[in-house]
């Protein structure tokens, strides 16, 4: 079946998709993803992304020292052993706030840098993770660059890929300059810097479904994937690639016709005769699959981070206050999408590390239940700037599922940081 043959069995059906699409949280997802962004020229971003300013202050010569050698001390204490269960656990107050802010980092996408564009709490920037069965050290940029010396860590996936490489970029950047050393594809999505100190290069791949096929673009109103094969486009750079970090999820709401071996399995919101609608979870189950083959296959580490909970619960994404809460959740166990996403990536995540049976390294960095408890952590009406400069509109458009930097995502790159130190030991 050609892709022409696709494209009917949608058309039939465009209007009706697009009325559910304005109605549904599929909406939120595609607004979020494209139309707002697409609007924010990073071009005006790449300038000061050469010259990112180091800050003053590192971990080591902070006031909190004594406390962090004793975090330090209770994560060695399981050194050898798998990482503690830190995804059980809480947010509590940390007066030290992030290591770098909105003015320091210049390479936070416009639309997350929450501070910048006006965003008046600053409370949601003092919280730290932490574990019910130990701590968590505090970033070390240092370090980080300590482990990856000479090596290059990518991170594949969507727009939560780029939200975390930005905090790590960020974080990096407090203790060494980087070079953007490539740049390409609209709204940053293939980039690459060079830490010349220690010679760690960092890079991003755009590869919202991990595997090989076509966005909907112009004249493709849905997505094609091929489930049985990675995207070239990180895939064949996998040899230069020592650590994948992989991240994906919410693309795979998005209506899709889906192969597999040159066959079509069926499709996801296509109601025409020829395509058989077939969900998008067990879709989903086999692009994880495919990519953990193939990175595994290759021999190459990956650390694959687990899906990233929004905050629209349920009301409207241009609706006044979705999201504008400014403290952590206290108790809020995972449920829906997020549990069953979530849940996906573990099995198979497992699934492929018994069958690398300790040749590969393999971690999952597994922050969903963490980050369902951050509702304030998101930029809410603050992905455009200064949204209440004229008055308190009657609708505004809210990004509740990307997340301000720094912020929520910054501890995402602290426990990773413990993976890659118990790989090296
Ligand atoms: C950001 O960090 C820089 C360097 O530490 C500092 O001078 C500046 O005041 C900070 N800005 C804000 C808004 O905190
Ligand atoms: C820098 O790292 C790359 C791998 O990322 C390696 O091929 C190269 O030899 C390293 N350069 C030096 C000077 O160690
Ligand atoms: C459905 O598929 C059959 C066989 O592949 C093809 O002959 C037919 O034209 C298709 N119908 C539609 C409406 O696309
Ligand atoms: C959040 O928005 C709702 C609805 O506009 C409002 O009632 C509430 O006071 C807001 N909360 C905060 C913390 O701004």
């Amino acid at each position: 079946m050609g892709l022409k043959e696709q494209q009917n069995c949608l058309s039939q059906r465009k209007i009706i998709v697009y009325m559910i699409l304005a109605l549904t949280p599929i909406a939120l997802f595609r607004l979020c993803f494209n139309n707002p962004f697409s609007t924010i020229d990073d071009n005006s971003l790449l300038d000061s992304t050469a010259h990112v300013v180091i800050t003053n202050y590192s971990s080591s010569s902070s006031s909190s020292s004594h406390e962090e050698e004793e975090a330090q001390e209770s994560f060695d204490h399981i050194k050898n052993e798998a990482l503690c269960d830190y995804t059980e656990g809480k947010w509590i107050r940390d007066e030290i706030g992030p290591l770098y802010n909105g003015s320091t980092c210049g390479t936070i996408k416009e639309g997350q840098n929450c501070f910048r564009h006006g965003r008046p709490d600053s409370g949601y920037l003092y919280w730290k993770w932490k574990p019910n069965q130990c701590d968590i050290p505090r970033f070390d940029a240092n370090r980080f660059l300590d482990l990856m010396k000479n090596k290059h860590l990518a991170f594949v996936g969507d727009s939560m890929a780029r939200n975390q490489l930005e905090s790590l970029v960020c974080l990096l950047s407090t203790v060494s300059i980087p070079d953007l050393i490539y740049r390409n594809g609209e709204d940053n999505k293939f980039r690459k810097w060079r830490f010349e100190s220690h010679n760690v290069t960092v890079s991003v791949y755009w590869s919202p479904f991990l595997v090989a096929g076509e966005e909907k673009s112009g004249n493709l109103d849905h997505n094609v994937l091929q489930l049985d094969r990675v995207n070239e486009k990180w895939g064949n750079d996998l040899e230069s690639i020592d650590t994948v970090v992989v991240s994906v999820g919410h693309w795979f709401l998005h209506p899709a016709v889906y192969y597999e071996s040159g066959s079509v399995l069926g499709c996801h919101s296509c109601e025409a005769s020829n395509c058989t609608e077939i969900g998008f979870y067990d879709i989903f189950r086999k692009a994880i699959r495919t990519t953990l083959k193939a990175v595994a296959g290759n021999r190459r580490e990956v650390i694959l981070t687990t899906f990233s909970p929004s905050h629209f619960e349920g009301r409207p994404w241009d609706s006044l206050g979705a999201c504008n809460m400014t403290e952590p959740y206290e108790g809020k166990v995972l449920e829906g999408l997020d549990l069953d996403m979530r849940r996906i990536e573990m099995e198979e995540f497992k699934a492929a590390k018994a069958e690398a049976a300790g040749e590969v390294r393999l971690e999952a960095l597994d922050v969903t239940a963490m980050s369902v408890l951050r509702p304030d952590g998101h930029p809410g009406p603050y992905m455009y700037a200064f949204p209440f400069k004229n008055g308190v509109p009657e609708r505004v458009h809210n990004d509740c599922l990307h997340w301000c930097l720094p912020g929520p995502v910054d501890t995402w790159n602290e426990i990773m940081i413990e993976v890659l130190r118990r790989w090296r030991v």
